[in-house]
């Protein structure tokens, strides 16, 4: 079975990159991708392509020479999934908020939506590939869905199915480059030749031998377990961090020490704010709870201090903050450098900075934010706080301290530092690695902090700017 038609049921962070490399890579191949969200299907097609919904370096190229020739967007639910020989099912599985398991299990009404879509619009013989991220054993909730409708509407044409795990592994920021080279594409699956007909597109850019295929079970688990692994690799740095600012170490020389050990690695050793992004707390939780619907308790506490040991840590940081600030911030200007989770995405999703401006918010502080990338209105949301614009237009800094817990953007990081008494970093973005520092310790009010939650910026040069310094894991500094 040689497949010459492609529908992506979602257009998001996942579906949109993912199918622009399938569709780069596979000339010969139409790919349909669908969304029921109108104004992402339209900026989508948008042809400035700064308008794409989802940054990524490279996507705006491979979208240029691949949109209108073999990859499409569009709404058209329905008509894509009849035409096509192989649906792959990319939507949001985020943790559920109401019923049973709520706060851990995944909600799956969106995949069971797809399923229910699948089964009433497919033609002929389908191959339905789990694309999300899902619980394990969840395939089988697709395949009776498929199943019970199969005689469905199809007129004369008989619809089968066969039903694949093809978990996406990439990150966000380097979505291309991981989807151009991945370390490993994984297919779980039962039916060979549906196994056979996916391995086929892969390997028009993938070598044979990183390809594994597995049981669909070990696919479906393999990918929770991967988030969880790498999570957990984090929290247990960012544990030592703390550590090592109360004992005179260091963790950037603690990370490369251990790191040097082959069986433990060097990447996924740099301790920051906590781990942010849509997938690793919601993919521990769902583990959390598939070990304790399992009756497992000690699996699941032992995965869910992951989750917790995260979210003291953010806590940590604001505390700390406030705490070098001479024990108050209310009317105090703070400059945020980064909301994304992640430097080279304009993704929010579950960002430290979320935590840790919601905290310096409630305890009375003006937040001047910043970033590349993430626009106010997001900011809004993720605050659930509107912005204050009028904080912007007022010219003697001494007059914000008249007001209490408020925030706005500011696209220029020397405005917003004029008047801060502190500047905190909280997403790697390189051009915050360039600042010049003693320009910066001007504009500031004395005594002034820079607080440095990525490790990124030259210990020397804020030193030499008359500034005072913490940067995480850095136990040397007073
Ligand atoms: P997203 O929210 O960015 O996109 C999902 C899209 O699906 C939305 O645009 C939504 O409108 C659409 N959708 C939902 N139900 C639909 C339906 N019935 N018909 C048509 N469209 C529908 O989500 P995402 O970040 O792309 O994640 C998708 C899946 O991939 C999740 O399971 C996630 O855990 C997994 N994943 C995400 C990443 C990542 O980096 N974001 C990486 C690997 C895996
Ligand atoms: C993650 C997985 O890496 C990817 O394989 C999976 O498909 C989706 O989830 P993503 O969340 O996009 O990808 O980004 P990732 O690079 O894993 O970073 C997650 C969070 O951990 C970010 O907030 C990042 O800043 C943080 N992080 C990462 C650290 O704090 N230290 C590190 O050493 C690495």
């Amino acid at each position: 079975m040689r497949i010459k038609n492609i529908c992506c049921i979602g257009a998001g962070y996942v579906g949109g990159p993912t199918m622009a490399v399938f569709a780069d890579k596979c000339p010969h191949i139409q790919i349909e991708v669908v969304d029921l969200n109108e104004e992402k299907i339209s900026n989508w097609n948008n042809k400035d392509l700064t308008k794409l919904p989802v940054y990524e370096p490279g996507l705006g190229e491979i979208i240029q020479r691949c949109r209108g020739r073999n990859l499409h967007f569009s709404n058209s639910i329905k008509e894509k999934i009849e035409a096509a020989d192989m649906v792959f099912i990319s939507v949001n599985t985020p943790t559920k908020t109401k019923g049973i398991g709520a706060g851990k299990a995944s909600d799956l009404k969106w995949v069971e939506a797809c399923a229910r879509q699948v089964a009433k619009y497919a033609k002929g013989h389908t191959v339905v590939v789990e694309k999300s991220t899902l619980p394990v054993r969840t395939a089988e909730t697709i395949m009776s869905i498929l199943h019970s409708s199969k005689s469905g509407h199809n007129d004369n044409m008989q619809t089968t199915f066969n039903v694949l795990s093809n978990p996406e592994f990439l990150a966000e920021g380097t979505a291309i480059k991981d989807l151009e080279n991945p370390d490993r594409v994984l297919i779980g699956g039962e039916n060979h030749d549906a196994i056979k007909s996916l391995t086929e597109i892969y390997q028009n850019w993938v070598p044979k031998n990183k390809i594994l295929t597995t049981n669909i079970w070990s696919s479906e688990l393999a990918k929770l377990t991967a988030n969880a692994f790498l999570a957990q690799r984090i929290s247990s740095i960012n544990s030592i961090s703390a550590l090592c600012e109360t004992t005179g170490a260091d963790i950037r020389e603690v990370s490369r020490a251990i790191g040097s050990d082959s069986r433990i690695g060097s990447k996924f050793l740099d301790s920051g704010p906590g781990f942010g992004g849509s997938c690793f707390k919601k993919d521990i939780l769902n583990l959390v709870y598939l070990a304790e619907y399992f009756g497992l308790p000690e699996i699941a506490n032992f995965w869910e201090a992951v989750v917790h040991l995260n979210k003291w840590h953010q806590h940590r940081i604001s505390k700390l903050i406030v705490k070098k600030l001479l024990g108050t911030v209310i009317g105090k200007k703070i400059c945020i450098l980064g909301f994304a989770f992640k430097a080279n995405t304009n993704d929010t999703r579950e960002s430290a900075s979320i935590n840790i401006c919601k905290d310096l918010i409630e305890e009375g502080a003006i937040l001047f934010i910043n970033d590349p990338k993430v626009r106010p209105s997001q900011i809004s949301i993720d605050l659930d706080k509107e912005e204050n614009t009028n904080l912007k237009k007022i010219k003697d800094q001494n007059f914000l301290n008249n007001y209490e817990g408020e925030w706005c953007f500011e696209k220029n990081i020397l405005s917003a530092a004029e008047g801060a008494d502190a500047i905190v970093l909280l997403t790697e973005w390189e051009n915050y690695t360039k600042i010049d520092w003693i320009d910066i310790g001007r504009r500031m009010r004395k005594p002034s902090w820079v607080f440095d939650s990525r490790s990124v910026i030259s210990k020397e040069k804020v030193l030499e700017a008359n500034l005072n310094l913490w940067k995480i894991g850095d136990g040397t500094l007073k």
